[in-house]
């Protein structure tokens, strides 16, 4: 049985190192994608504060499917020049976004999303993945220290995979 940490933390850095061993712990000894990313999200969802979804969409060849999320039902695909998810997937480059309103293209799924952060996932032979997508309804949510940090657990989850 997986307990979620209750801890208080001096600092988000602090906060998001013990979420990656809480990560590693969770996901170890099992490779399968779905599970895996089920898991994932289930964790970051309820350990970190203001967040209205946390996900993944996956890339079937052509666009982002849906898969497994925290959350209120999603947009289920996304062309790769849509969005800020697709934006993730183009450039394969982490997408902070502090305001989606001001973001040309962004996809409103719920309404209640005012900002996000989207991580590419890359694996190992260079072909993508999806993008791991995270919400808040608040505007400013996330900073450089969440970039970091999602980019390290999204590290452990792509580590997980190769078992
Ligand atoms: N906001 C995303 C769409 C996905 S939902 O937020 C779950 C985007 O613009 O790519």
């Amino acid at each position: 049985m997986f307990h979620l940490s209750e801890t208080t933390y001096a600092s988000k850095p602090e906060h998001y190192a013990d979420l990656a061993s809480q990560a590693r712990g969770l996901l170890a000894g099992e490779r399968d994608l779905i599970a895996n990313a089920a898991n994932f999200s289930a964790l970051v969802f309820n350990s970190l504060p203001d967040l209205n979804w946390a996900g993944f969409y996956l890339f079937d060849g052509t666009e982002l499917v849906v898969g497994p999320f925290q959350g209120k039902p999603a947009c289920v695909r996304i062309a790769l020049d849509r969005g800020v998810c697709g934006a993730a997937a183009r450039t394969r480059e982490i997408q902070l976004v502090r305001d989606v309103n001001a973001f040309e293209g962004h996809i409103a799924c719920d309404a209640a999303s005012q900002s996000e952060i989207v991580v590419p996932l890359v694996k190992a032979d260079g072909s993508l993945l999806g993008v791991w997508d995270v919400d808040s309804p608040r505007v400013g949510r996330f900073d450089e220290d969440d970039r970091e940090g999602m980019a390290a657990l999204c590290a452990v989850f792509m580590e997980s995979l190769r078992g």
